[in-house]
Protein backbone atom coordinates (compact mmCIF):
# COMPACT_ATOMS: atom_id res chain seq x y z
CA UNK A 1 0.00 0.00 0.00
CA UNK A 2 1.25 3.51 -0.73
CA UNK A 3 -0.66 5.96 0.36
CA UNK A 4 -0.33 9.43 -0.84
CA UNK A 5 -2.40 13.13 -0.20
CA UNK A 6 -2.23 16.49 0.17
CA UNK A 7 -3.11 19.99 1.73
CA UNK A 8 -2.96 23.33 0.46
CA UNK A 9 -0.68 25.76 2.82
CA UNK A 10 -3.20 28.37 2.46
CA UNK A 11 -5.47 29.56 5.66
CA UNK A 12 -5.98 27.62 8.74
CA UNK A 13 -7.02 23.37 8.77
CA UNK A 14 -10.55 23.57 9.74
CA UNK A 15 -12.97 21.15 10.83
CA UNK A 16 -13.81 19.79 7.45
CA UNK A 17 -9.78 19.19 6.39
CA UNK A 18 -10.06 17.73 10.05
CA UNK A 19 -12.86 15.61 9.52
CA UNK A 20 -12.92 14.83 5.37
CA UNK A 21 -9.05 13.91 5.33
CA UNK A 22 -6.35 14.69 7.41
CA UNK A 23 -8.36 12.16 10.40
CA UNK A 24 -8.22 9.35 7.91
CA UNK A 25 -4.49 10.09 7.13
CA UNK A 26 -3.66 9.44 10.64
CA UNK A 27 -5.56 6.33 10.78
CA UNK A 28 -4.31 5.11 7.67
CA UNK A 29 -0.90 5.78 9.11
CA UNK A 30 -1.60 3.94 12.51
CA UNK A 31 -2.71 0.96 9.94
CA UNK A 32 0.81 0.66 8.34
CA UNK A 33 2.17 -2.14 8.16
CA UNK A 34 6.18 -2.93 6.85
CA UNK A 35 5.48 -2.92 3.27
CA UNK A 36 3.53 0.27 3.39
CA UNK A 37 3.90 3.98 3.11
CA UNK A 38 2.20 7.01 3.53
CA UNK A 39 3.53 10.16 1.87
CA UNK A 40 1.73 13.87 3.18
CA UNK A 41 2.31 16.68 1.46
CA UNK A 42 1.68 20.66 1.45
CA UNK A 43 0.77 21.55 -1.58
CA UNK A 44 2.92 25.32 -1.94
CA UNK A 45 3.11 24.73 -5.65
CA UNK A 46 -0.24 24.60 -5.96
CA UNK A 47 -0.85 27.22 -3.60
CA UNK A 48 0.42 29.96 -6.12
CA UNK A 49 -2.94 29.78 -7.88
CA UNK A 50 -4.10 31.66 -4.52
CA UNK A 51 -2.63 35.51 -4.31
CA UNK A 52 -0.36 35.76 -1.15
CA UNK A 53 2.66 37.96 0.01
CA UNK A 54 5.73 36.11 0.19
CA UNK A 55 6.14 36.12 3.93
CA UNK A 56 2.74 34.64 4.32
CA UNK A 57 3.33 31.67 2.37
CA UNK A 58 6.72 30.99 3.73
CA UNK A 59 4.83 30.98 7.34
CA UNK A 60 1.43 29.19 5.88
CA UNK A 61 3.55 26.08 5.08
CA UNK A 62 5.49 25.83 8.12
CA UNK A 63 2.17 26.51 10.36
CA UNK A 64 0.69 24.00 8.41
CA UNK A 65 3.24 21.36 8.59
CA UNK A 66 3.08 22.21 12.45
CA UNK A 67 -0.91 21.53 12.11
CA UNK A 68 -0.46 18.04 9.99
CA UNK A 69 1.78 17.37 13.32
CA UNK A 70 -0.36 17.99 16.15
CA UNK A 71 -3.15 16.50 14.24
CA UNK A 72 -1.52 13.25 14.47
CA UNK A 73 1.13 13.11 11.07
CA UNK A 74 4.39 11.70 12.71
CA UNK A 75 7.16 12.62 10.20
CA UNK A 76 9.16 9.57 11.45
CA UNK A 77 6.55 7.36 10.31
CA UNK A 78 5.16 9.12 7.46
CA UNK A 79 6.93 11.32 4.37
CA UNK A 80 6.11 15.07 4.79
CA UNK A 81 7.29 17.61 2.61
CA UNK A 82 6.18 20.35 0.70
CA UNK A 83 5.89 19.67 -2.79
CA UNK A 84 8.31 22.95 -4.26
CA UNK A 85 11.51 21.19 -2.87
CA UNK A 86 10.82 18.39 -5.02
CA UNK A 87 10.97 19.77 -8.10
CA UNK A 88 9.84 16.18 -9.97
CA UNK A 89 6.45 17.00 -9.11
CA UNK A 90 6.70 20.58 -11.13
CA UNK A 91 8.69 17.96 -14.29
CA UNK A 92 5.71 15.65 -14.26
CA UNK A 93 3.18 17.54 -14.36
CA UNK A 94 4.61 19.49 -17.92
CA UNK A 95 5.22 15.74 -19.24
CA UNK A 96 1.22 15.30 -18.31
CA UNK A 97 0.48 18.17 -20.01
CA UNK A 98 0.94 16.60 -23.06
CA UNK A 99 -1.45 13.77 -22.14
CA UNK A 100 -4.48 15.75 -20.43
CA UNK A 101 -6.56 16.69 -22.61
CA UNK A 102 -8.51 20.34 -22.91
CA UNK A 103 -12.00 18.75 -22.88
CA UNK A 104 -11.06 16.95 -19.74
CA UNK A 105 -9.95 20.32 -17.95
CA UNK A 106 -12.91 21.91 -18.83
CA UNK A 107 -15.00 19.38 -16.89
CA UNK A 108 -13.33 20.37 -13.70
CA UNK A 109 -16.12 22.01 -11.82
CA UNK A 110 -13.59 22.70 -8.95
CA UNK A 111 -12.13 25.50 -12.23
CA UNK A 112 -15.44 26.72 -12.76
CA UNK A 113 -16.21 27.29 -8.92
CA UNK A 114 -12.84 28.77 -8.13
CA UNK A 115 -12.57 31.02 -11.66
CA UNK A 116 -16.19 32.25 -11.22
CA UNK A 117 -17.60 34.68 -13.57
CA UNK A 118 -14.22 35.86 -14.52
CA UNK A 119 -12.64 32.88 -16.36
CA UNK A 120 -10.92 34.97 -19.24
CA UNK A 121 -8.68 36.35 -16.48
CA UNK A 122 -8.49 33.58 -14.66
CA UNK A 123 -4.50 31.99 -14.44
CA UNK A 124 -3.41 29.18 -16.61
CA UNK A 125 -2.11 27.55 -13.51
CA UNK A 126 -5.84 27.57 -12.09
CA UNK A 127 -6.65 25.30 -15.15
CA UNK A 128 -4.17 23.30 -15.23
CA UNK A 129 -3.81 22.77 -11.38
CA UNK A 130 -5.31 18.96 -11.63
CA UNK A 131 -2.80 17.89 -13.97
CA UNK A 132 -0.19 19.08 -10.90
CA UNK A 133 -2.52 16.92 -8.80
CA UNK A 134 -2.13 14.36 -11.01
CA UNK A 135 1.79 14.15 -10.95
CA UNK A 136 1.55 14.63 -7.38
CA UNK A 137 0.02 10.95 -6.75
CA UNK A 138 1.48 9.31 -10.06
CA UNK A 139 4.97 10.16 -9.23
CA UNK A 140 4.69 8.26 -5.83
CA UNK A 141 2.99 4.88 -7.29
CA UNK A 142 0.30 5.41 -4.90
CA UNK A 143 -2.44 3.22 -4.23
CA UNK A 144 -4.89 5.15 -2.29
CA UNK A 145 -5.62 9.14 -2.04
CA UNK A 146 -7.66 10.29 1.25
CA UNK A 147 -9.46 12.88 0.53
CA UNK A 148 -13.08 14.71 0.81
CA UNK A 149 -15.75 14.13 -1.41
CA UNK A 150 -14.24 17.66 -3.45
CA UNK A 151 -11.63 16.03 -4.91
CA UNK A 152 -13.24 12.95 -6.55
CA UNK A 153 -13.44 14.37 -9.79
CA UNK A 154 -9.90 15.95 -9.76
CA UNK A 155 -9.11 11.79 -9.02
CA UNK A 156 -10.72 10.77 -11.82
CA UNK A 157 -9.32 12.81 -13.89
CA UNK A 158 -5.98 11.43 -12.80
CA UNK A 159 -6.88 8.15 -13.44
CA UNK A 160 -7.69 8.84 -16.86
CA UNK A 161 -4.15 10.81 -17.43
CA UNK A 162 -2.34 7.44 -16.37
CA UNK A 163 -4.50 5.18 -18.13
CA UNK A 164 -3.91 7.16 -21.37
CA UNK A 165 -0.13 7.88 -21.01
CA UNK A 166 0.54 3.90 -20.34
CA UNK A 167 -1.87 2.87 -23.47
CA UNK A 168 -0.03 5.81 -25.21
CA UNK A 169 3.47 4.98 -25.20
CA UNK A 170 2.77 1.27 -24.75
CA UNK A 171 4.44 0.97 -21.00
CA UNK A 172 3.07 0.19 -17.28
CA UNK A 173 4.56 2.84 -15.78
CA UNK A 174 1.63 4.43 -13.62
CA UNK A 175 -0.20 2.68 -11.09
CA UNK A 176 -3.96 3.69 -11.23
CA UNK A 177 -4.74 5.19 -7.59
CA UNK A 178 -8.03 4.74 -5.76
CA UNK A 179 -9.42 7.74 -4.12
CA UNK A 180 -10.42 6.87 -0.31
CA UNK A 181 -13.07 9.01 0.47
CA UNK A 182 -15.12 8.70 4.26
CA UNK A 183 -18.96 8.27 4.00
CA UNK A 184 -19.95 10.58 6.59
CA UNK A 185 -17.34 13.18 6.47
CA UNK A 186 -17.12 12.80 2.81
CA UNK A 187 -18.68 16.93 2.96
CA UNK A 188 -18.47 19.00 6.19
CA UNK A 189 -20.91 21.98 5.56
CA UNK A 190 -20.54 25.25 6.11
CA UNK A 191 -21.98 26.42 9.66
CA UNK A 192 -23.99 29.53 8.07
CA UNK A 193 -25.49 27.44 4.77
CA UNK A 194 -25.88 23.90 5.03
CA UNK A 195 -25.59 23.43 1.16
CA UNK A 196 -22.03 25.14 0.79
CA UNK A 197 -19.24 23.10 2.28
CA UNK A 198 -16.94 24.09 4.73
CA UNK A 199 -14.00 26.46 3.31
CA UNK A 200 -10.95 28.26 4.58
CA UNK A 201 -12.33 30.30 1.23
CA UNK A 202 -15.31 31.96 2.89
CA UNK A 203 -15.07 35.02 4.02
CA UNK A 204 -17.06 34.50 6.97
CA UNK A 205 -14.88 33.00 9.71
CA UNK A 206 -18.03 32.31 11.32
CA UNK A 207 -18.84 29.80 8.69
CA UNK A 208 -16.07 26.97 9.78
CA UNK A 209 -14.22 25.73 13.12
CA UNK A 210 -10.55 26.47 12.73
CA UNK A 211 -8.00 23.97 14.23
CA UNK A 212 -6.73 26.82 15.85
CA UNK A 213 -10.17 28.34 17.38
CA UNK A 214 -10.32 28.66 21.16
CA UNK A 215 -13.05 27.47 23.27
CA UNK A 216 -14.77 31.04 23.79
CA UNK A 217 -14.62 30.88 20.17
CA UNK A 218 -16.08 27.55 18.77
CA UNK A 219 -18.43 27.58 21.53
CA UNK A 220 -19.87 31.10 19.93
CA UNK A 221 -19.46 29.42 16.37
CA UNK A 222 -21.77 26.73 17.54
CA UNK A 223 -24.16 28.79 19.47
CA UNK A 224 -24.60 30.75 16.56
CA UNK A 225 -24.62 28.13 13.76
CA UNK A 226 -27.41 28.26 11.75
CA UNK A 227 -30.79 25.63 12.14
CA UNK A 228 -34.22 25.39 12.17
CA UNK A 229 -37.04 24.96 14.88
CA UNK A 230 -37.88 21.78 14.45
CA UNK A 231 -36.92 19.18 17.03
CA UNK A 232 -33.99 16.48 16.03
CA UNK A 233 -35.60 13.59 14.44
CA UNK A 234 -35.42 9.92 16.02
CA UNK A 235 -33.72 8.22 13.10
CA UNK A 236 -31.43 10.62 10.85
CA UNK A 237 -32.79 9.84 7.56
CA UNK A 238 -35.73 12.65 8.63
CA UNK A 239 -32.66 15.43 8.59
CA UNK A 240 -32.85 14.75 4.51
CA UNK A 241 -34.10 18.00 3.86
CA UNK A 242 -32.42 19.97 6.98
CA UNK A 243 -28.80 20.59 5.79
CA UNK A 244 -27.81 22.43 8.68
CA UNK A 245 -29.21 19.79 11.22
CA UNK A 246 -28.44 16.66 9.35
CA UNK A 247 -24.42 18.67 9.34
CA UNK A 248 -24.15 19.27 12.97
CA UNK A 249 -25.76 15.47 13.59
CA UNK A 250 -22.97 14.22 11.20
CA UNK A 251 -20.40 16.62 12.86
CA UNK A 252 -21.26 15.08 16.43
CA UNK A 253 -21.19 11.54 15.42
CA UNK A 254 -18.17 11.56 13.76
CA UNK A 255 -16.40 12.83 16.70
CA UNK A 256 -18.26 10.70 19.00
CA UNK A 257 -17.15 7.78 16.46
CA UNK A 258 -21.29 6.99 16.49
CA UNK A 259 -24.07 6.60 14.13
CA UNK A 260 -25.96 9.71 13.18
CA UNK A 261 -28.88 7.43 14.16
CA UNK A 262 -27.37 6.87 17.52
CA UNK A 263 -27.04 10.47 17.78
CA UNK A 264 -30.42 11.80 16.47
CA UNK A 265 -31.82 8.71 19.31
CA UNK A 266 -30.60 10.45 22.28
CA UNK A 267 -31.10 13.95 21.07
CA UNK A 268 -34.96 13.08 19.83
CA UNK A 269 -37.72 15.30 20.55
CA UNK A 270 -35.29 18.06 21.80
CA UNK A 271 -34.51 21.41 20.11
CA UNK A 272 -30.78 22.76 19.13
CA UNK A 273 -30.69 24.76 22.67
CA UNK A 274 -30.05 21.05 23.88
CA UNK A 275 -28.03 19.78 21.28
CA UNK A 276 -25.77 22.65 20.56
CA UNK A 277 -23.70 22.82 24.23
CA UNK A 278 -22.91 19.31 23.48
CA UNK A 279 -21.85 19.51 20.52
CA UNK A 280 -19.48 22.25 21.14
CA UNK A 281 -18.91 20.42 24.69
CA UNK A 282 -16.98 17.27 21.96
CA UNK A 283 -15.68 19.62 19.34
CA UNK A 284 -13.44 21.36 22.20
CA UNK A 285 -12.60 18.28 24.01
CA UNK A 286 -11.54 16.85 20.29
CA UNK A 287 -9.88 20.25 19.21
CA UNK A 288 -8.29 21.45 22.48
CA UNK A 289 -5.26 19.41 22.34
CA UNK A 290 -4.44 19.62 18.78
CA UNK A 291 -4.73 23.27 19.40
CA UNK A 292 -1.94 23.21 22.12
CA UNK A 293 0.22 20.76 20.35
CA UNK A 294 -0.07 22.96 17.12
CA UNK A 295 0.64 26.01 19.33
CA UNK A 296 3.88 24.59 20.77
CA UNK A 297 5.23 23.03 17.54
CA UNK A 298 4.64 26.35 14.99
CA UNK A 299 7.37 28.19 17.43
CA UNK A 300 10.36 26.01 16.52
CA UNK A 301 11.14 27.64 13.48
CA UNK A 302 14.21 25.42 12.88
CA UNK A 303 12.60 22.66 13.93
CA UNK A 304 9.88 22.63 11.82
CA UNK A 305 12.39 23.04 8.17
CA UNK A 306 14.68 20.74 9.42
CA UNK A 307 11.54 18.10 9.21
CA UNK A 308 10.29 19.21 5.98
CA UNK A 309 13.85 19.25 4.80
CA UNK A 310 14.05 15.72 5.65
CA UNK A 311 11.11 14.59 4.52
CA UNK A 312 12.10 16.23 0.69
CA UNK A 313 15.11 14.39 0.90
CA UNK A 314 12.86 11.23 0.95
CA UNK A 315 10.25 12.68 -1.11
CA UNK A 316 12.89 12.84 -3.84
CA UNK A 317 14.36 9.79 -3.81
CA UNK A 318 11.17 7.85 -3.80
CA UNK A 319 9.85 10.07 -6.81
CA UNK A 320 12.86 9.77 -9.16
CA UNK A 321 12.59 6.38 -10.64
CA UNK A 322 9.12 7.23 -11.67
CA UNK A 323 10.21 10.28 -13.35
CA UNK A 324 12.91 8.76 -14.98
CA UNK A 325 10.65 6.45 -16.68
CA UNK A 326 8.00 9.32 -17.69
CA UNK A 327 11.58 10.81 -19.28
CA UNK A 328 12.16 7.48 -20.84
CA UNK A 329 8.83 6.54 -22.16
CA UNK A 330 9.00 9.81 -23.89
CA UNK A 331 12.37 9.11 -25.24
CA UNK A 332 13.61 12.22 -23.60
CA UNK A 333 16.99 11.94 -22.43
CA UNK A 334 17.96 8.61 -23.46
P1 LIG B 1 -7.54 21.29 0.12
O1 LIG B 1 -6.31 21.97 0.64
O2 LIG B 1 -8.64 22.15 -0.39
O3 LIG B 1 -8.16 20.34 1.22
C1 LIG B 1 -7.40 19.34 1.90
C2 LIG B 1 -8.27 18.13 2.14
O4 LIG B 1 -9.42 18.48 2.91
C3 LIG B 1 -10.60 18.02 2.26
N1 LIG B 1 -11.70 18.96 2.54
C4 LIG B 1 -12.90 18.59 3.00
N2 LIG B 1 -13.42 17.39 3.31
C5 LIG B 1 -14.68 17.37 3.78
N3 LIG B 1 -15.45 18.49 3.93
C6 LIG B 1 -14.96 19.72 3.64
N4 LIG B 1 -15.71 20.80 3.81
C7 LIG B 1 -13.64 19.81 3.14
N5 LIG B 1 -12.85 20.85 2.75
C8 LIG B 1 -11.67 20.30 2.38
C9 LIG B 1 -10.25 17.99 0.78
O5 LIG B 1 -11.09 17.12 0.06
C10 LIG B 1 -8.81 17.52 0.82
O6 LIG B 1 -8.75 16.11 0.90
N6 LIG B 1 -6.17 19.91 -4.46
C11 LIG B 1 -6.09 19.52 -3.06
C12 LIG B 1 -4.67 19.33 -2.56
C13 LIG B 1 -3.87 18.36 -3.34
C14 LIG B 1 -3.99 16.94 -3.34
C15 LIG B 1 -2.99 16.47 -4.23
C16 LIG B 1 -4.84 16.05 -2.67
C17 LIG B 1 -2.86 18.69 -4.20
N7 LIG B 1 -2.33 17.55 -4.74
C18 LIG B 1 -2.84 15.10 -4.46
C19 LIG B 1 -4.66 14.69 -2.92
C20 LIG B 1 -3.67 14.23 -3.81
C21 LIG B 1 -6.73 20.62 -2.23
O7 LIG B 1 -6.78 21.76 -2.63
O8 LIG B 1 -7.13 20.23 -1.01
Amino acid sequence: MRVLSGIQPTGNLHLGNYLGAIRNWVRMQEDMDSDSQCFFFLADLHSITVHETREQRIRNVREMAAALIAAGIDPDRSVLFNQARVPAHAELAWILNGTARMGWLNRMTQFKDKAGKHREGASVGLFVYPVLQAADVLLYQATHVPVGEDQKQHLELCRDIATKFNADFDVDLFTIPDPIIPKETARIMSLRDGTAKMSKSDPSDMSRINLTDDDDTIAQKIRKAKTDPEPLPELASALENRPEAANLVGIFAALASRSADSVCSEFAGQGFGAFKPALADILIETLRPIRERFEMLKTDVAQLDSLLGKGAEKARAAAAPTLAGAYDALGLMA
